[in-house]
C-alpha cells in the first residue's frame, strides 16, 4: 500500500501519562483511505488529527452506517512497541462490515495501516505503568444521500489516544445491574457486530445502572431475557464450581479478541470451559450458594473487569466477598504480562512495530 504522509506542522504537547484516563487524548496524526464503488479502496495517507468534512445527509449520520475497531499498542520495558493480535481486529472488522453492507477492509491493509499509524506517532505510546496506546479503526459511508441504501463511498480512518484504566475503578470490582427490560442485541440482528448502533442502544440500560449506584449493565438475551450475554461493552465470564461459564458466540454477542484469548488460556491451564447459555436464575442460584466464585468481563479497553455485585430485580447477591477474585487478578497479570512484553509470548499473539 503507498501512503502518503502529510506531517502536522507544530506537534501537540503530550499529556500527563500519570492522569491520562480513557479516549480523552488524541495523538498528532490519523490514517485515512477512501472508498468508491468505481475506485475501491484509494488515496491512503497519514494527515494530521483533525475534524472530518461531512454533507449533512450523509448516510451515517442517517441510517448509522458504521463500524469500529479497538486494539491497543504497548510499551515494553525494553522501549518496544507490541501490538496484540492485530488481524483478530481486522476480520472480525471484515464481519461486522458484512453484516452492515459495507465494503471489505483487507486484513493485511488493516495490519498495514495499523502499524504505519503507530509507527508514526511512535513517541506518543506511554510507559507509564497500566497505560497503552488505544487504536481506534473505524469506517463510515460518506455517501449524502437521504433514501435507505448502502452507500457507494465509504472512509476508514485510524485515530489513536493514550490512555489510561478504561473504568475509574481500575482493576477492582463494580457492582452490575441485571437489566431485565431493554436489550442490546437479538440473533439475526447487529449484535455480533461491531457497530455503533449497538452501542447507541446501550446507552440508556448504561444510564440506568448508574442511577441504582451499579457500573454497568449485564444484558440478558433479547427473546426470552432470560440467558445471560453481555456486561456493559465486554463479554462475561462466571467462575462456577471451579468451571468457566461464558455466552456462546451465536449472533447477538460480540465475538471479543480479550474473550478468545482467556478462554484459550483457561483451556490452557485445565479449566472446563463452558461455552453456553447460563440462565440468570441459575446464576442467581449459585451466588447465592455460594457455587459462584467469581465473574469477570473481558474486552481490549479494561482487559479484566471483576465483578463484585449483581442486582436483580429485587434481589441482589455479593461475589467472593466483593473482592477481586484470586483467578480474575492471575488472568489480568498473565494477560496484561504478555501484552507488556513481560511474560513469555508463547502463543505468538504479539507483533512488534518496526
Ligand atoms: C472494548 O473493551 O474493547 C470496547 O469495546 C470498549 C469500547 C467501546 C470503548
Amino acid at each position: 500500500m503507498n501512503i502518503r504522509v502529510e506531517k502536522i506542522a507544530v506537534p501537540k504537547q503530550k499529556p500527563d501519562e500519570k492522569n491520562l484516563g480513557f479516549g480523552k487524548f488524541y495523538t498528532d496524526h490519523m490514517f485515512v483511505m477512501d472508498y468508491d464503488s468505481h475506485k475501491g479502496w484509494h488515496d491512503a495517507r497519514i494527515v494530521p488529527y483533525g475534524p472530518i468534512p461531512l454533507e449533512p445527509t450523509c448516510v451515517t449520520l442517517h441510517y448509522a452506517q458504521e463500524t469500529f475497531e479497538g486494539l491497543k499498542a504497548y510499551r515494553t520495558a525494553e522501549g518496544k512497541i507490541l501490538l496484540f493480535r492485530p488481524e483478530m481486529n481486522a476480520r472480525r472488522m471484515i464481519n461486522s462490515n458484512r453484516r452492515l453492507c459495507m465494503p471489505e477492509f483487507p486484513e493485511e491493509m488493516f495490519v498495514e495501516a495499523v502499524k504505519a499509524i503507530v509507527k508514526m506517532d511512535a513517541d506518543w505510546v506511554p510507559s507509564e505503568p497500566e497505560t497503552s496506546l488505544y487504536i481506534r479503526p473505524f469506517m463510515f459511508a460518506t455517501e449524502g444521500a437521504l433514501g435507505v441504501h448502502a452507500a457507494n463511498s465509504y472512509k476508514f480512518v485510524i485515530v489513536l489516544s493514550p490512555s489510561g484504566a478504561y473504568y475509574k475503578e481500575g482493576v477492582n470490582p463494580v457492582r452490575i445491574l441485571i437489566e431485565d427490560e431493554l436489550v442490546r442485541a437479538v440473533k439475526g440482528g447487529t449484535g455480533f457486530a461491531k457497530c455503533g448502533g449497538n452501542y447507541a442502544a446501550s446507552i440508556l440500560g448504561q444510564v440506568k445502572a448508574e442511577k441504582k449506584g451499579c457500573a454497568q449493565v449485564l444484558w440478558l438475551d433479547g427473546v426470552e431475557r432470560k440467558y445471560v450475554e453481555e456486561v456493559g461493552t465486554m463479554n462475561v465470564m462466571f467462575k462456577i464450581n471451579n468451571e468457566i461459564y461464558t455466552a456462546p458466540i451465536d449472533g447477538s454477542v460480540l465475538p471479543g479478541v480479550t474473550r478468545d484469548s482467556i478462554l484459550h488460556i483457561l483451556r490452557d491451564w485445565g479449566y472446563t470451559v463452558h461455552e453456553e447459555r447460563l440462565s440468570v436464575d441459575d446464576l442467581m442460584a449459585a451466588g447465592h450458594s455460594g457455587a459462584l466464585e467469581e465473574a469477570f468481563g473481558t474486552g481490549t479497553a479494561a482487559v479484566i473487569s471483576p465483578i463484585g455485585e449483581f442486582i436483580y430485580k429485587e434481589d441482589s447477591v455479593k461475589i467472593n466477598d466483593f473482592k477481586t477474585g484470586e483467578l480474575t487478578q492471575k488472568l489480568y497479570d498473565y494477560l496484561t504480562g504478555i501484552q507488556w512484553g513481560k511474560e513469555e509470548d508463547k502463543y505468538g499473539w504479539t507483533t512488534v512495530v518496526e
